[in-house]
């Protein structure tokens, strides 16, 4: 009888913590305006799983005219449809991106320009945690991550002041924690899952670093731009891991939160009024928080933004 009742209060209190750490956690501050976005045109990149489908499907709701822009164009039709019919709104299309090469990314913006008058808000949300090589011969999560979004958004960057009020939200990650830039190492491909988590953490390190010296450079232009953690979220970005890495820490599950709920900061920076004083800030949990020393330095920003002109080609 008494080591059921001690086995009851085992229980409850682990139930008691979870609920506390769920709640805490888990669960997102929801984005909660109402701003419409009726003749607005929003491109999302990677808008075709995951968080960034869950923020094409809000942003939709809200009347604006979505792109997709992904690598693959049956897994982009498909989620096309999903998000017109959960949506209700015809708007959304599928344009054809693959950030793994710097040619599709040129020939993307080329007829995104010519064929998309308008550009009011630019979500680099694609991501990936995957060692490798490009066809351009970077780091895969550098390159996906960081330089082929920092090339977009200098391609598309007229068609957004020309449309300002605009803005560019990036996706960051709390990874950036143990991100670090080394000029002599960050852009070269690295192989194996903990160089994986290396690249991953410096490309995450990159984007906040991005936003913050993108957001000098647009000062005065009304175009803002935003970097955020959408939270530990229930998506397939952890697909290239070894299947041990599921086995013993498939619990984690419990603590991660659902593609809709990891959206809410994204739609946030995306849509909320009166932020715009706040650009190049970090967001999480639709707040703005402080990232790591690292990405705070704007000396550092400025070297990477330099450093990536250089990288892509458009200085020498
Ligand atoms: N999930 C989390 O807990 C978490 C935490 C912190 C930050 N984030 C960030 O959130 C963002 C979205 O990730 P997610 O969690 O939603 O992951 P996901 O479910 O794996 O979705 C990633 C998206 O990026 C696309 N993508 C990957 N490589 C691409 C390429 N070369 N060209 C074009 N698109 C490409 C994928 O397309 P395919 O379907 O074709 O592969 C997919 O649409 C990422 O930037 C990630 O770093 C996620
Ligand atoms: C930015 O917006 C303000 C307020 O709407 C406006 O007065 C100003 O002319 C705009 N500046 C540019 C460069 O568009």
């Amino acid at each position: 009888m008494e080591a059921l009742g001690a086995l009851g209060a085992g229980a409850a209190l682990l139930l008691g913590l979870y609920a506390l750490l769920y709640y805490n956690f888990v669960a997102a501050t929801r984005c909660r305006n109402a701003v419409s976005l009726r003749g607005k045109t929003v491109l999302i990149t990677g808008g075709n799983a995951g968080i960034g489908k869950a923020t094409a499907v809000d942003l939709a709701r809200r009347g604006a005219r979505v792109v997709l822009a992904c690598r693959d164009k049956a897994r982009g039709e498909s989620a096309m449809y999903d998000i017109r019919r959960e949506s209700g709104n015809s708007e959304v299309i599928l344009m054809i991106l693959d950030l793994g090469s710097l040619n599709s990314v040129r020939a993307f913006a080329q007829s995104f320009l010519e064929s998309e008058p308008r550009l009011d808000i630019l979500i680099n949300n694609a991501g990936i945690f995957q060692a490798g090589q490009t066809a351009d011969g970077f780091d895969r999560a550098f390159q996906v991550n960081h330089l082929a979004h920092f090339l977009l958004t200098h391609l598309l960057l007229d068609r957004l002041k020309r449309c300002a009020p605009s803005r560019i939200v990036i996706l960051s990650s709390s990874a950036h924690m143990y991100g670090k830039i080394d000029f002599r190492t960050i852009h070269k491909p690295a192989e194996g899952m903990w160089k994986a988590l290396r690249s991953y953490g410096n490309s995450k390190l990159a984007n906040i670093l991005h936003a913050r010296e993108l957001a000098n450079r647009l000062e005065g232009t009304n175009v803002t731009c935003y970097a955020l953690h959408p939270g530990s979220v229930r998506t397939e970005l952890g697909r290239s891991f070894p299947r041990w890495v599921f086995r013993v820490f498939g619990f984690m599950k419990l603590f991660r939160r659902d593609c809709d709920a990891g959206a809410q900061t994204s739609i946030y920076c995306a849509t909320e009024e009166g932020i715009e004083r706040l650009s190049g800030w970090y967001f999480v949990d639709c707040q703005p928080k402080v990232p790591w020393p690292q990405a705070r330095d704007d000396q550092l920003a400025k070297k990477l933004w330099e450093f990536s002109e250089r990288l892509v080609g458009l200085t020498t």
